[in-house]
């Protein structure tokens, strides 16, 4: 089943066209990966399926409601959460804490830091911490529960920063680089974490430069140069995809 449909997206900075008439669509419990050199167009792409930028021109049609033009948080309540380029788990706040405040719209008190320094009276609160635990353990960062998030090492970072989008409840999970900056062992361990996530039922789009991570993970795969979408399909045909390698001129794209 098609969940996600985006057909003849555009939008321009000025003069510069940064997504130029995409068109590709996300099936029901696949992780695809939206791959491309630096500038390509593709966290804008995420910024536009999400409502932080408005497109010129073109349509998303998420499990068929029109998507474009909706504020951020109606795009998350419409069932899509995503994480950013940039790490954000806050410092001062436990692992367990930056997990609440993607539920926040769920929480009884109104506000996740409440749901753990009030007594847990509150059934839907004590459920909220009892949930956010278990999206802990799924993402494999369960050790770190109430570690400070500004004690943790980068690669438990961006599990955590997933843990805390998949507190939204979504159907797709969209990731803009999740890899980045982390090492093989990290890496290894968000390969599996993204694997029990779709296991899980939730459906993945994901931005992302580790080829070896991308080529492992991705059920299909498309293909942004300067805006443009230059290839799609599995990872097998998008290796020996000739627009692929010369859009990659001078970057390795790794056996499979
Ligand atoms: N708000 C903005 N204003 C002006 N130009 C922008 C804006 N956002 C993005 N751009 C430009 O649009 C192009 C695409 O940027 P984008 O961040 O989407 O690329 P990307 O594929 O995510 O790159 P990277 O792999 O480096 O993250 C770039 O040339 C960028 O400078
Ligand atoms: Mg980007």
């Amino acid at each position: 089943m098609t969940m996600l449909s985006v057909r003849g997206l555009s939008k321009s900075f000025g003069g510069l066209t940064a997504v130029d008439n995409v068109s590709f669509d996300v099936h029901e419990g696949m992780i695809k990966a939206l791959i491309g050199p630096n500038g390509a167009g593709k966290s804008t792409l995420f910024n536009l399926l999400t409502g932080f930028e408005c497109p010129d021109a073109g349509t998303v049609t998420f499990l068929g409601q029109p998507m474009v033009a909706l504020k951020p948080f109606k795009v998350v309540r419409a069932g899509i959460a995503r994480t950013f380029q940039n790490t954000q788990v806050f410092g001062e706040m436990s692992v367990i804490e930056n997990v609440l405040v993607g539920m926040h719209t769920q929480l009884a008190t109104g506000f996740a830091a409440g749901a753990l320094r009030l007594p847990a009276t509150r059934k839907a609160d004590r459920m909220a911490v009892e949930r956010a635990g278990r999206l802990l353990r799924l993402v494999g960062a369960e050790e770190f529960a109430d570690a400070p998030g500004a004690d943790i090492p980068h690669g438990v970072r961006r599990l955590v920063e997933i843990a805390r989008a998949l507190a939204a409840a979504p159907k797709l999970l969209l990731l803009d680089e999740p890899a980045a900056g982390l090492n093989n062992a990290e890496t290894q361990a968000l390969a599996a974490s993204l694997r029990r996530i779709q296991a899980d039922g939730t459906t993945i789009l994901i931005v992302e430069h580790d080829m070896g991570l991308v080529m492992e993970i991705s059920d299909e795969i498309v293909v942004l140069d300067r805006g443009r979408k230059i290839a799609e399909g599995s990872p097998k045909l998008i290796q020996k995809d000739p627009a692929v390698i010369e859009a990659y001129l001078g970057e390795e794209v790794p056996d499979a």
